[in-house]
């Protein structure tokens, strides 16, 4: 479905990705894990358009996509969950879910979006009215996520959607993420760093370490593999 081929990218004299390969196949969950300043959200805003790759190729379902324009990307489907503080918060969490699906014209889907994202996270539903910027961490990275969902996205890109949450409401958006992928079919590309919990709910992963891949393979090997333990998951 995606393929990253040899990229290069990076920001004036920094070299962040240095010949990174990597795919996602319809239907995945695939993990990308790492340390601070690996080159992780500089991958997602490779694919999502905000940063043209120096070289390499981004190809998405048959399609070359390096050099388009974000709202194209956007438009075929591809769909990043910005970080949980980027919501509109002078926008109340029902424009700001409305927000999401701005580029589609099928009324009646969005609607029905509507009812389906309110019922995956009831809180949107009961704050509704409310403008986003008053939401606690926690609901904003719901709305956040909740808001790419109404883009209808065939491929969500998710940057650190646990960053700075209780582990109660980090068990509950992983749940969401597996639901999303089993139920909807939604195809998702999960940045991370808290490796043991994406692990969890990959199908495979990529482990990235200064701009190049140095580790694949399916989730659950690398959750079994005893040197991998020591070196990404703290033992
Ligand atoms: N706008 C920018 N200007 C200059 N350098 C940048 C910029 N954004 C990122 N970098 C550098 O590029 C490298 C990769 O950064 P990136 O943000 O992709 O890492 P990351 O894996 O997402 O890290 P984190 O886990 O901390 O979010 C880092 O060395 C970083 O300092
Ligand atoms: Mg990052």
């Amino acid at each position: 479905m995606l393929s990253l081929i040899r990229i290069h990218a990076g920001y004036g004299n920094i070299e962040a990705l240095k010949g990174l390969d990597l795919e996602v196949r319809e239907g995945e969950i695939i993990a990308l894990l790492g340390a601070n300043g690996a080159g992780k959200t500089t991958t997602l805003s490779t694919i999502s358009g905000l940063i043209p790759p120096r070289s390499g190729q981004v190809v998405f379902e048959g399609r070359e996509i390096s050099g388009l324009k974000p709202e194209v990307i956007v438009a075929r489907g591809l769909i990043q969950a910005p970080e949980g503080r980027r919501i509109f918060p002078g926008l109340t969490v029902l424009e700001n879910l409305k927000m999401g699906a701005y580029q589609r014209r099928d009324k009646k889907g969005v609607a029905n979006d509507l009812a389906y994202v309110m019922n995956l996270f009831p809180i949107l539903a009961t704050r509704a009215g409310q403008s986003g910027g008053t939401l606690s961490g926690g609901e904003q990275q719901m709305l956040a996520l909740a808001r790419a969902l109404m883009a209808r996205p065939r491929l969500l890109l998710l940057d650190e959607p646990s960053l700075g949450l209780a582990p109660l409401i980090i068990r509950n958006i992983f749940d969401i993420i597996r639901q999303i992928n089993r139920k909807q079919g939604t195809t998702i590309l999960l940045v991370e760093q808290n490796a043991n919990l994406a692990l969890r709910v990959a199908h495979r992963a990529y482990i990235l370490t200064t701009g190049v891949i140095t580790l694949s393979g399916l989730a659950s090997d690398l959750l079994a593999d005893e040197a991998v333990r020591k070196a990404y998951l703290g033992g």
